[in-house]
């Protein structure tokens, strides 16, 4: 059971009561789901602060402000279900690379930008989705399974907000764009499982 930990501002004590992430068992065989969890929403707060930096783009920087406040929710409550010494290693890293990620697409425009949310938001959708089902065969533990669901739904409404700035037929290299982001994060959760 994670007890909410002494340094919690009142301000994340709103937020973790309010998923609500307060007093949530989470099962041994999670452990590596979460941590990658948490690291995730690391990178997620970044990419969109990489993202703030597209100072000539009103519109990518509308979307970024609006979705890093959700971001930053989820990991005030992925801090609190993620014990200080159960986290990934490489934060450091996801932060660098999740911050390069947003800037970088924002160089492209924001088409690319919004392929680029829509990629990576679908595969935390995915990710989210697993656990979730994992849960639906694992009794005692429907409290993480509501703040998984909470945290996935937004996850879907980025996706959503991100594929309405999409029209067209997609070109080969935002197609392979695309696939490098899926792959990269991929790759990102299953290091931040074992690290
Ligand atoms: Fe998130
Ligand atoms: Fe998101």
């Amino acid at each position: 059971m994670t007890n909410l930990q002494e340094n919690t501002t009142s301000h994340q004590i709103r937020i973790i009561k309010e998923y609500p992430a307060d007093s949530v068992a989470v099962p041994l065989a999670m452990r590596a789901w979460m941590r990658s969890n948490h690291a995730g929403e690391t990178g997620a707060v970044w990419i969109y602060r990489g993202a703030l930096l597209a100072l000539w783009s009103p519109k990518i920087r509308r979307m970024a402000k609006n979705h890093i406040q959700s971001e930053k929710r989820h990991l005030v409550v992925m801090d609190q279900l993620v014990p200080v010494e159960s986290r990934c290693r490489l934060l450091m890293i996801w932060k660098i690379l999740g911050a390069g990620l947003g800037f970088l697409s924002t160089l492209f425009g924001y088409k690319t930008f919004c392929s680029t949310i829509s990629a990576v938001e679908s595969f935390v959708e995915e990710h989210y989705n697993e656990q979730i089902e994992f849960l639906n065969d694992h009794e005692g533990y429907s409290d993480l399974q509501l703040v998984l669901k909470r945290c996935c739904a937004e996850e879907v409404h980025h996706r959503n907000d991100a594929e309405s700035g999409l029209s067209g037929q997609r070109g080969i290299l935002d197609k392979i764009w695309v696939s490098l982001v899926e792959n990269g994060s991929v790759a990102a959760v299953s290091i931040a499982k074992i690290i």
